[in-house]
């Protein structure tokens, strides 16, 4: 097959109604997903179809394909040709298998190129005669809602598939009856499963990725929002319609399996506009505090359901080593102990008593396992350094340290573990027997077990190997970003061969049906709307606000806090102080997050201007330079707020752990009575040349949207009771692990 374009992932949008724009669709690959799909090899069945179809208006063409079954005669050539309705076809030809070579001649006649110029649109429309696919390419300049690219999806229309033949399920059927019991309708809906609709079970798809025509016409197990992939509209009931228009998608199939839809709702339901932000797990594990995260957990699950979506992708387990790990905020620190602790109270309350109820989330233990054990310089993704690395095979590190928060949250009720990107020695963990032999078999998890996104591609540089390997190690659903075809595809081609057995593909499905019936999907798959005013409500940020205060440390006090009565002038320096984006982090509204203003976050300016008495002058300078006539002003305290700028993965894999501004302090010195500093980081960063700067020094962490509770603390109005979840490096030198630490964990002072 000639490929147009070989390196670059296509978005298939598997609908009659709605297409999704890729960069450059790879046309061989697509080609091969669906005629796989159809079990006919393409050169038997594949016939291109192509034309251009230039505007009336002179300006350059769009080249449109589509693939269908051979022998299908030229109804749905002509019905294209007349959706594409009030252009002209100016070339069109028609061959079996490969259509690269046309696609070059288009370029070379519009003098256009692929990826530059040209944008491509593939969509899918499945029949019972065979599946449709039809590309567009399109100048980079064209709109693509000006192209009818929609109707001619519609002119082949979505009528079924083969399951159709299979015929509706009796309604007495077994997994119909909400009083048997998960596992029983588990073990009956399998039984009713083709292995194309069991294959859709172990496929979650990243909603950018498909449509709700798509969930339906592929019969797919789950959907998830990557880091920042809100809808267009984000609001809850954005939210909500987008999430109910999956599972209506879901429900139209043949078995009416209802949906999973997952979000990394990591502090919070970060990428929801107007959610509670609470405190990243690094500063939960400076709080120390389980009942604080049981209750986090269960506002979260409300904020949460209330957009529709019932799984969530936290917390995450990992105990922190090297903290030049761009995910250390992610890990409530290096004390395995606490990781374990306030894990499974975060899993209590996001799971809540009774996981039918429709506010109740399914949490995801995660990443199982030796994320945060990796190795500075292992990892091989992208430019990470650390992230997805290379953790050392060492048995007593596993049994010791890394085990047992697992083996709590399995004990929690945990409904589904997620796979670490990372390789435990020299396998990676997607295709790792420790899936099966120590998470299922030995720590017993009855759960399902959840790819990373992509994760199983990374297992082997042949895919369908890398399927193979990590379907046998027990990954039972896969996270798959951009095309779910090609997936299903392959595995399906791996069980017909032999090389994955019907019995782990049953166990995958039961695990991942049992899970579904367990919540209560099948009884109430539709998003509970009613939530929606928790979202956040005053009493979830009082919530949030308790977190923050809970888990500021307090690492030098010379007198400062709590602040004193007379003090009367207040100037504040450093640009995090005015920035609710830095003071969330990563993992909100967008997957890195972002630096600027959050819709209802206060910003630790405005927290103090409110907290400070009446009679207090509050002045805030950026950079620490006064305007003139503030020239002679002098502050009774000066306070310095610096943080790190947000990051997410591997992109906050850190050499240095340098933060600008710690001067800012020490340059204001005769203006000040008194100085403290407030850091604003995910973990901490080398201090020690400036520490003798300041009076006074807060580790507040990427703490969310409530600065009230850091205004709480420094005002006295709670104490200061965290302390460190992680040593705190004196030098750059001393990582991976300090000797000797500026200070160590556990240390924090009481005000
Ligand atoms: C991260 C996971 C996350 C997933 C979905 C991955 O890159 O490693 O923690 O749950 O993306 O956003
Ligand atoms: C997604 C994240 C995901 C990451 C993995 C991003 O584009 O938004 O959810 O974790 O890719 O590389």
């Amino acid at each position: 097959m000639v490929a147009a374009c070989t390196d670059t992932p296509v978005t298939v949008s598997t609908s009659s109604t709605m297409a999704t724009t890729t960069t450059v669709p790879e046309m061989g690959r697509l080609v091969d997903h669906v005629t796989g799909l159809d079990g006919i090899a393409p050169e038997e069945w594949i016939q291109t179809e192509y034309g251009v179809y230039r505007p009336g208006d002179g300006s350059p063409g769009v080249f449109v394909t589509w693939f269908l079954p051979s022998a299908i005669g030229d109804e749905p050539v002509a019905r294209v040709s007349e959706a594409f309705g009030d252009v002209t076809l100016t070339a069109a030809g028609r061959h079996d298998g490969g259509m690269g070579f046309d696609l070059y001649e288009f370029e070379a006649s519009q003098g256009l190129s692929w990826g530059t110029d040209l944008v491509g649109r593939a969509g899918v429309a499945v029949r019972d005669d065979g599946a449709y696919v039809v590309v567009a390419a399109l100048p980079g300049d064209v709109d693509p809602s000006d192209v009818p690219f929609e109707a001619a999806l519609d002119a082949l229309g979505t009528v079924g598939s083969a399951e159709a033949a299979l015929g509706e399920p009796p309604d007495d059927a077994l997994f119909l009856d909400a009083e048997a019991s998960p596992a029983e309708r588990a073990a009956d809906l399998v039984s009713r499963m083709s292995l194309r609709e069991k294959l859709g079970q172990m496929t979650l798809i990243e909603k950018e990725s498909v449509d709700p025509a798509g969930v339906h016409a592929f019969a797919l197990g789950g959907v998830l929002s990557g880091g920042g992939g809100s809808p267009d509209d984000n609001t809850p009931s954005g939210w909500a319609d987008m999430v109910d228009g999956y599972q209506i998608g879901a429900l139209a199939t043949r078995l009416g399996i209802p949906a999973l839809y997952g979000v990394d709702a990591v502090h919070g339901h970060g990428n929801l506009d107007g959610a509670t932000l609470f405190p990243h797990n690094i500063a939960l594990g400076a709080a120390n505090d389980p009942d604080l995260v049981r209750r986090i957990g269960r506002a979260t699950a409300l904020e949460t359901a209330a957009t529709g979506i019932r799984w969530n992708f936290a917390p995450v387990l990992a105990v922190s080593g090297d903290i030049r790990w761009g995910r250390t905020y992610e890990t409530f620190g290096s004390d395995p102990e606490i990781v374990a602790t306030l894990g499974t109270a975060y899993i209590e309350g996001l799971q809540g008593g009774d996981l039918t109820s429709t506010d109740s989330v399914m949490a995801t233990a995660k990443h199982f396992i030796g994320d945060g054990s990796t190795e500075w310089g292992s990892s091989t993704t992208a430019d990470y350094e650390i992230d997805q690395g290379v953790a050392p095979d060492d048995d007593a590190l596993l049994r010791d340290v890394l085990v047992p928060p697992y083996r709590e949250a399995i004990a929690a009720g945990a409904g589904s573990v997620m796979v670490s990107f990372s390789s435990w020695g020299d396998t990676k963990m997607h295709g790792s027997d420790l899936i099966t032999d120590l998470l299922k078999d030995e720590l017993d998890f009855g759960g399902f077990v959840v790819s990373d996104w992509g994760g199983i591609d990374q297992v082997d540089t042949d895919y369908r190997e890398a399927v193979v390997t990590s379907i046998n190690a027990g990954i039972d659903m896969n996270m798959v970003p951009y095309d779910p075809v090609r997936f299903m595809w392959t595995l399906g081609e791996a069980v017909e061969a032999g090389e994955v057995g019907i019995d782990r593909i049953d166990d995958a499905v039961t695990r991942i049906l049992t899970a579904k019936f367990e919540m209560g999907l099948f009884e109430q798959p539709m998003a509970d709307r009613s939530l929606a005013p928790t979202i956040g409500s005053v009493e979830h940020r009082e919530l949030a606000r308790e977190a923050v205060a809970k888990s500021a440390v307090l690492l030098k006090n010379e007198g400062v806090f709590p602040i004193a009565d007379d003090v009367r002038t207040v100037l504040v320096v450093g640009e995090a102080a005015d920035d609710p984006g830095v003071q969330a982090g990563g993992w909100t509204i967008t997957w890195q997050g972002r630096s600027g203003g959050i819709t209802g976050a206060t910003s630790i300016l405005e927290a103090l201007e409110a907290r400070a008495p009446a009679d207090t002058a509050v002045v805030y300078s950026r950079i620490g330079r006064l305007p003139a006539d503030l020239e002679d002003f002098h502050a009774d305290l000066c306070i310095g707020v610096v943080g790190e700028q947000p990051y997410a993965e591997g992109l906050g894999d850190d050499a240095a752990l340098e933060v600008t501004g710690l001067g800012l302090l020490g340059n204001l010195d005769d203006r000040c009575g008194s100085t403290a500093m407030v850091l604003v980081t995910g973990r901490p960063v080398i201090i020690t040349d400036y520490l003798d700067d300041w009076d006074a020094l807060i580790a507040a962490w990427w703490f969310g949207s409530e600065s009230s509770g850091l205004a709480d603390v420094m005002y006295g109005e709670m104490p200061f009771t965290a302390r460190l979840p992680v040593d705190w490096p004196r030098t750059i030198e001393d990582l991976p692990t300090s000797t000797d630490p500026l200070f160590p964990r556990g240390f924090g002072l009481g005000s």
